[in-house]
């Protein structure tokens, strides 16, 4: 039986999943993120999949448990991952796209859930899908029906009509619209309404155009101020979060005006957008690890010439707008897009953050406690404190000193079941 909390959606109340489980774990290093200090030689007692206790091994509690022996590892609390895909597939871009139906979507769906779990990402945002699909897998892995991550599903994104989250990809006798699409206050308000009906946990608008649609322009704004206001005041009654997409300084200055909780990808970001953000407290949600995929790989998987050329102009420059909002001490998120470039490759992109400005810890904080409070889960994810889900990674090195361990996660425990070992 799934837990009563897990259908109450929008809540951002997720169960601990059908499965959860007693056990106590025998840690050698503990990370605590807020300090970047570790705690060692610990135990985790977990208890119907939450954690219960934790302390010196030595004054462990004397019960009947599985323990699990991680005492020469590096524990970290399962990572988040604000902006992920899960229904999309990275070797299917531009007009490949149109051969896949909403359950094929879904059945690549369950198949990239395991692979986030599997690289540790034990939550995730998945910020936009057709037909509602993400809201199903997410239901499927909460019933225990399928292995994956917590997620808090968008459902479909919002968008103007020909924006970047609507499909032009077809000319007008074929009718092709994404599902997200209206043009107006009331029916953007109903929009909001009708995701919240199926079951979504979070709101995605797209407040400029993008790379990887056709006709758009990634420095336009999209949306007026008026239609991003009746988005985020909607979603936040329904006591939903907004993220919005948008590269242009424009796009990005509206979207904070207008209220949104994060803003994702913000690559043309001004200085003033990223003054705007401190002082708003909006998470900048920034997907670095992107653009090599797409130089590289992105004409093989089908992604149109216009996308290209717009990614050569937008890589770089996002690069360098995030090692500015992390040297001005901007909010930073951990979100990477993942089914631009191939799910299970997520933890690649911390390497591309510390590269790009931050430190390894800070790059860690970003997928764990920043994203926690993005995610309004900060009691239930981001550490290992008790009272929080059993959701725990380790590592063979400690990451402080070579974050390019975090692309091996060879072990992965949620909600105190081990699904990688
Ligand atoms: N979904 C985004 C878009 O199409 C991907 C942008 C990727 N590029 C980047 N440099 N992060 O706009």
């Amino acid at each position: 039986m799934r837990k009563i909390s897990a259908i109450i959606t929008g809540s951002m109340l997720l169960s601990s999943t059908a499965l959860a489980q007693n056990a106590l774990v025998h840690a050698g290093h503990v990370l605590d993120p807020n300090s970047g200090t570790y705690a060692q030689n610990q135990f985790i007692h977990i208890e119907d999949g939450v954690i219960k206790d934790r302390g010196n091994w030595n004054s462990r509690p004397d019960l009947d448990l599985v323990t699990i022996d991680l005492s020469d590892k590096y524990v970290l609390p399962g990572l988040l991952d604000a902006h992920v895909h899960l229904t999309g597939d990275s070797k299917v871009h531009g007009y490949k796209r149109l051969t896949r139906s909403v359950p094929r979507q879904a059945i690549t769906g369950v198949r990239n859930a395991k692979r986030t779990l599997d690289a540790g990402f034990t939550t995730v945002r998945n910020l936009g899908a057709a037909g509602y699909a993400d809201i199903a897998l997410r239901d499927a892995i909460d019933d225990g029906d399928v292995p994956g991550p917590r997620i808090i599903a968008a459902g479909p994104s919002l968008g103007i009509t020909g924006g970047h989250c609507d499909n032009n990809l077809l000319p007008k006798e074929y009718g092709a619209k994404a599902d997200g699409v209206a043009d107006g206050p009331w029916a953007l308000r109903a929009k909001v309404r009708e995701n919240k009906k199926y079951g979504a946990n979070v709101i995605k608008f797209c407040a400029t155009g993008g790379v990887l649609s056709k006709g758009t322009d990634v420095g336009a704004q999209q949306f007026s101020l008026e239609e991003m206001k009746a988005i985020v005041d909607e979603a936040h009654l329904a006591g939903m979060k907004v993220a919005a997409h948008a590269h242009g300084a424009k796009g990005i200055e509206t979207a904070i005006q207008a209220g949104v909780d994060s803003i994702e990808h913000s690559s043309f970001i001004s200085d003033k957008g990223i003054k705007d953000a401190k002082r708003e407290g909006v998470y900048l949600s920034m997907d670095v690890y992107n653009s090599d995929y797409i130089l590289n790989e992105g004409e093989k998987a089908g992604m149109l010439k216009e996308s290209l050329d717009k990614e050569r102009r937008v890589g770089k420059i996002q690069r360098e707008s995030f090692r500015r909002a992390v040297r001005a001490g901007a909010k930073m998120a951990f979100g990477s897009d993942a089914a631009v470039y191939p799910h299970g490759q997520n933890g690649h992109q911390f390497s591309y953050m510390v590269t790009w400005g931050m430190t390894p810890l800070q790059s860690i904080q970003a997928a764990t406690i920043n994203n926690a409070d993005l995610f309004g889960m900060s009691d239930k994810v981001g550490t290992l404190d008790p009272g929080k889900f059993a959701d725990l990674i380790a590592l063979d090195e400690d990451p402080l000193n070579n974050i390019d361990i975090m692309q091996t996660v060879p072990f992965v425990m949620k909600g105190g079941v081990t699904y990688k070992k």
